[in-house]
């Protein structure tokens, strides 16, 4: 009789736990609340606020978003109380504190153990307080290294699937070029391919071909944020390995989102169904010769960063004073080496992070979260990017409007403020945040990206949370054409112009 039982409780798991009707436990429960401060009725008080901040999502108060903040999906996470415990234990000391040998230890396991450090004296390990400071130490000894060989700045190359819009402003600020070559399938927009956060092999090869003395380092972001989250296959990343190897350059991986790529290899890459997360992690990171990571993502963490160098790697063969070279910069600009601009607790934290987002069971419900989100947009015929990728849903603002919003109203800010007028935030990464103003002219990005995106913080919301964000969605995709573009009041022409531009609605 009990295992009739049985059954039928696994006919209601296999039933109900399809992607769109999902009854499945979360595999985790809230051990801490945070009250809203505001009604989501509040609509005139965040009418005022918003437009006092001249509609820029980045300076409107968390405090005023009762609904679904998704902002940014980077140190938003819920930690968990084995990381609150470790924090409780974190080590202040002002050199060599617990945490950092902990830390050594841990990107050994997670990582694969070529990642082991090799000596006390030239350490492989370097903490930062977040990616982009990691990438600004990166790129300027990059430079230097370039202009001691005689190289001009202006002449060096650096390649990618897609630069996040931090990399791409610190190689710029070195006057060095990046360069986005993401895969055909992802220009193409092919829903059907599962990996359009490739790299295109062909036009790599073909730049190290021409130019491979001017590049002093391949990089893939994996997952390919700028691409729609979207991952990198194991085979994309071992090509990349084969050309890095036969041309000598280094290749180095923007780590940020790891475990959400090593969970798609595992779903969706022939050869893998039956490998662990780890076993994926480290034929990944096999392949690489550097990896540079905001932990804020798939550390989760509220804050840091790292550069990690394999001790037997191409980039330390290539630069071998560049240890030396970044703990002075880390000195200069972070703090002792041992602790880079973190308080010890929070290298505690990273550590129990790094052990947690590799579980199987977490990524499963973190993944197909996005998913259901995705899927639950897609039910309301809103186009978004497919597939859906990892960390975030990407709303297609072009053809949300039809094709037919102009470039100049910036439609899809307009779509965000009022989004966050109904009570929940998101993020223009398009037009606005990836264009230009030159000579008084708009210059769309190339490839052209014009995308809002909603980004999912980590162990933060349920899906029902996030289905009450895609009820306004829906509302205003139904009344688009009534959707006032809006118009640029400052800052136009500034550098990363999204984080400080102010808008007005145009009416
Ligand atoms: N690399 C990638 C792929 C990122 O997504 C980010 C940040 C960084 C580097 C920079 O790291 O923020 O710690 O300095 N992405 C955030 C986002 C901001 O919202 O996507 P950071």
């Amino acid at each position: 009789m009990i295992e009739f039982f049985i059954k039928e409780f696994q006919k209601i798991i296999d039933t109900t736990c399809s992607l769109s009707r999902y009854a499945r436990p979360r595999p985790y429960r809230n051990a801490f609340v945070r009250f809203r401060k505001c009604s989501i009725q509040d609509f005139d008080l965040r009418r005022k606020v918003l437009e006092d901040v001249g509609l820029n999502a980045f300076m409107f108060p968390a405090s005023l978003i009762p609904g679904c903040d998704l902002l940014s999906d980077s140190g938003t996470t819920t930690m968990t109380m084995e990381q609150l415990s470790q924090i409780l234990l974190g080590d202040e000391a002002y050199g060599s504190n617990e945490g950092y040998f902990e830390l050594k230890d841990q990107i050994e396991k997670t990582f694969g153990p070529e990642w082991k450090g090799l000596d006390k004296t030239q350490d492989n390990l370097f903490i930062f307080h977040q990616g982009r400071a990691a990438e600004h130490a990166l790129f300027t000894l990059l430079r230097e290294e370039m202009e001691s060989t005689g190289v001009k700045p202006i002449d060096v190359v650096i390649p990618s699937n897609s630069h996040f819009d931090t990399t791409e402003a610190n190689i710029e600020n070195n006057r060095m070029v990046p360069i986005n070559l993401p895969c055909q399938e992802h220009l193409d927009h092919d829903e059907s391919f599962p990996f359009r956060g490739n790299i295109d092999i062909e036009s790599l090869s073909k730049l190290l071909k021409a130019k491979g003395d001017k590049v002093p380092i391949i990089y893939l972001t994996i997952t390919n944020n700028t691409a729609g989250g979207q991952p990198v296959s194991m085979a994309n990343i071992k090509k990349v390995h084969e050309l890095a190897t036969a041309y000598k350059v280094p290749f180095f991986i923007d780590a940020s989102r790891f475990a959400e790529n090593a969970w798609f290899i595992k779903q969706k890459e022939d050869g893998y169904k039956y490998k662990t997360i780890e076993q994926v992690v480290y034929e990944m990171f096999s392949y690489c010769d550097g990896f540079h990571a905001s932990f804020k993502k798939d550390g989760m963490v509220n804050i840091g960063g790292g550069i990690v160098l394999k001790q037997h790697g191409l980039f330390l063969k290539k630069y071998p004073h560049f240890p030396g070279k970044l703990n002075d910069h880390q000195i200069l600009t972070e703090g002792h080496p041992t602790y880079g601009g973190l308080a010890g607790r929070d290298l505690k934290g990273l550590v129990q992070g790094l052990k947690t987002v590799v579980k199987e069971q977490y990524l499963k419900y973190r993944i197909e979260q996005v998913e259901r989100f995705g899927r639950k947009l897609v039910e309301y015929n809103i186009p978004i990017i497919k597939p859906i990728g990892g960390h975030a849903v990407y709303i297609d603002m072009d053809k949300f409007f039809n094709n037919e919003a102009k470039d100049e109203d910036f439609k899809g800010v307009a779509f965000n403020a009022l989004m966050m007028i109904a009570g929940h935030r998101l993020c223009e990464l398009g037009i606005y945040a990836f264009g230009k103003y030159r000579d008084s002219k708009e210059i769309p990005p190339s490839p052209r990206v014009n995308y809002v995106r909603a980004a999912v913080p980590r162990l933060v919301y349920e899906d029902h949370d996030l289905f009450t964000l895609a009820e306004p969605i829906k509302c205003l995709y139904k009344n688009r054409d009534k959707i006032p573009g809006v118009e640029v009041v400052y800052g136009r022409e500034l550098p990363l112009r999204h984080f400080k531009s102010r808008f007005k609605f145009k009416v």
